[in-house]
């Protein structure tokens, strides 16, 4: 029986990448796209640069597409009570609908996920304008998330066809890419979402997290790291883990009332610069204890940065094997306690921060106190 188990992994593992070549953009629903796009734009530094709505002749719903470097991110939001769009807004508040991928053959990344047993969502589209050719097309992930093939090697349009292109001041922070973006999953549900991403997309698990290097006195998570080879596309899952308290994990599900995406990292080369910028902007980050400073030094060695500067930010630090990696959390940025973000700047370190679960998970217990979810 265990034999038999060892062998389907061994062959699950085997199945052939889809051809993807890293993160496309982020599409989230929400209540009033407008509103969400001044946010996105005066509060992260994202220049919006295509719109469509009615002035465009779309009677369903509205869109700004906003980019910061490599960082693209879609806001949505429909027209009338019966938009698919409003049905999502309503039953799980905003967030993200769409982790679009981009690849070389659109077409091909969809046929093979649906060989391979995936449920299809947008069939592959294709367009020819002035601007080029874009290919799309979309399969079903955990909850109501999708996975977009954007294939848009030659597209030189604004962001995507049926888009107007919008010329916003730059006003960067310097987030340059996306570094991964993280799936809640209920209980006992990771396992069947890991193999999915196996079977269906050829990754492979590259770090695993057990309720033991995720856990406080009060709740536990476990978690698991799809990525692909090259490393470019990485998707933790999350489920929760039973503790004496309900897991923060829990309470995303509670309130989202369905998996879906907890939170997206976002690199950036001077992480210093980047969350003085975001705090001026009104950005809001967890906070730590002056405790995880004072022990620092001990923890993680010699470092670039200025031990005091990153006291001040509250920005967490970890030490791997072959470097290190700066890290910090926002608050939810829905009225909901569901999505949020991470601002991470790699110095040679290719995790995920184990070394401050622990502190980041009890600042997050802190907060969830005064929700009155703990
Ligand atoms: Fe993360």
């Amino acid at each position: 029986m265990a034999k038999g188990k060892v062998e389907l992994e061994t062959q699950a593992a085997a199945v052939e990448e889809l051809p993807i070549d890293g993160f496309d953009y982020i599409e989230l629903y929400v209540g009033n796209a407008l509103q969400a796009s001044y946010y996105y734009h005066r509060g992260f530094g994202f220049d919006v640069v295509g719109y469509r709505g009615l002035e465009t002749g779309d009677r369903e719903s509205c869109s700004y597409a906003l980019r910061q470097n490599n960082v693209h991110i879609v806001l949505t939001g429909g027209m009338s009570p019966d938009s698919p769009i409003c049905r999502h807004v309503l039953e799980h508040g905003d967030g993200v609908k769409t982790i679009g991928l981009r690849t070389r053959n659109a077409r091909q990344c969809y046929q093979t996920a649906l060989a391979r047993g995936a449920t299809g969502v947008e069939e592959p589209a294709e367009h020819e304008d002035e601007f080029g050719r874009f290919v799309f097309a979309s399969v079903q992930t955990y909850g109501e998330t999708v996975h977009a093939f954007v294939e848009r090697e030659n597209y030189r349009g604004a962001f995507a066809p049926g888009y107007k292109p919008v010329e916003t001041v730059a006003s960067g922070t310097g987030l340059t890419y996306v570094d991964h973006v993280v799936g809640n999953v209920e209980v006992d549900r990771m396992e069947h979402w890991v193999e999915f991403y196996k079977r269906i997309f050829g990754f492979y698990v590259y770090q695993y997290f057990d309720a033991r290097d995720i856990s406080t006195q009060y709740s536990a998570l476990v978690s698991k790291v799809m990525a692909n080879r090259s490393g470019t596309v990485k998707l933790p899952i999350n489920e929760p883990y039973a503790g004496l308290r309900r897991s923060q994990i829990q309470e995303y599900l509670d309130y989202y009332l369905a998996p879906g995406v907890q939170h997206i990292a976002i690199g950036t080369r001077d992480i210093i610069r980047t969350v003085s910028e975001l705090k001026q902007r009104g950005i809001q980050f967890l906070t730590v204890p002056r405790a995880y400073y004072d022990e620092l030094p001990q923890r993680v060695g010699k470092i670039d940065e200025d031990i005091e500067e990153l006291a001040r930010l509250g920005i967490l630090v970890d030490r791997e094997s072959e470097g290190y990696l700066l890290q910090i959390f926002t608050r939810p940025v829905e009225d909901r306690p569901t999505l949020f973000f991470e601002v991470i700047q790699r110095k040679g370190a290719r995790g995920f921060g184990k070394g401050n679960f622990k502190a980041l998970f009890e600042s997050i217990e802190r907060e969830q106190a005064l929700r009155g979810n703990l």
